[in-house]
């Protein structure tokens, strides 16, 4: 099974409208260099205040996708601050980052909260990527593997199999997250597959072998040839690293390569 592997930028709460718009086009000329039949997907999330401004600048289809951070579940209504899927699509965003461990630890979003987000984006059309990792407290304890299976199951409850084959994990264990200190990639690998196989067990082996589970936390343009050379990581959700267009360019390149060899 070859499933195509997505590097997604997460700019988080970075970058005014016309940095976004530098960094966009940055990555743009960095990566027209690359040979466009391999390259991964590359997804770029700014802030949702420059989601407009970097949709006029990606030339859609051309291989680099529009996605958000966050999303609320409602389609429109009384829900002041939120941003709906529908107003997303409406902007060209094809991904939207949920339940990501910033908003579930700053923003006391709960496996409920994410698993509604979840069905939201996928009856519009759209490919959530769903995060999920564990705390270094959690780690430690030896529960990473039951409290990450946990909020799988919990994200992916009453989608269907089509919904879930089409959808993205992100395993992005909390301590590797913009600390510097990236997951062993075979152990990485270890959780991802466990992830697999928590998805075949909620829904079917052909969604599991289908779904894309991406690495994140900590990824750098030398790490991720590693990564990537692993059985089961099909990508990264990269934060600090996709700030930069050098850093995310290699970041891609090294994706490619990994996946040439
Ligand atoms: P990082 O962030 O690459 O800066 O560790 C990853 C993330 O939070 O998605």
């Amino acid at each position: 099974m070859t499933r195509r592997p997505i590097i997604a930028g997460n700019w988080k709460l970075n970058k005014t409208v016309p940095e976004s718009i530098e960094l966009t086009e940055d990555i743009k000329v960095k990566l027209m260099d690359y040979q466009k039949e391999k390259l991964p997907v590359v997804v770029l999330c700014p802030v949702f205040t420059a989601v407009q401004a970097v949709s006029n600048v990606l030339e859609h289809g051309k291989g680099i996708y529009l996605g958000a951070q966050n999303c609320y579940w409602e389609d429109n209504g009384a829900y002041t601050g939120e941003v709906s899927v529908p107003m997303l699509a409406d902007l060209c965003v094809s991904y939207i980052v949920i339940g990501h461990s910033e908003r579930r630890q700053y923003f006391s979003e709960t496996d409920e909260m994410i698993n509604k987000k979840a069905k939201a984006v996928l009856s519009h059309g759209l490919i959530p990527i769903i995060c999920c990792g564990e705390t270094l407290e959690q780690r430690e304890e030896g529960i990473t593997d039951e409290f990450v299976a946990g909020q799988i199951r919990a994200a992916l409850k009453g989608l269907s199999e089509e919904e879930i084959a089409k959808s993205v994990i992100a395993y992005e264990p909390i301590w590797a997250i913009g600390t510097g200190k990236t997951c062993d990639s075979p152990e990485a690998n270890r959780v991802i597959k466990m992830i697999r196989d928590t998805v075949a067990e909620v829904s079917s082996q052909d969604a599991a072998d289908k779904i894309r589970i991406l690495y994140g936390g900590s990824v750098k343009p030398s790490t991720i040839e590693e990564q990537m050379g692993m059985s089961d990581i099909d990508g990264a959700l990269v934060g600090g690293a996709s700030l930069e267009a050098e850093s995310f360019a290699q970041i891609v390149k090294g994706t490619m390569l990994a996946r040439t060899k």
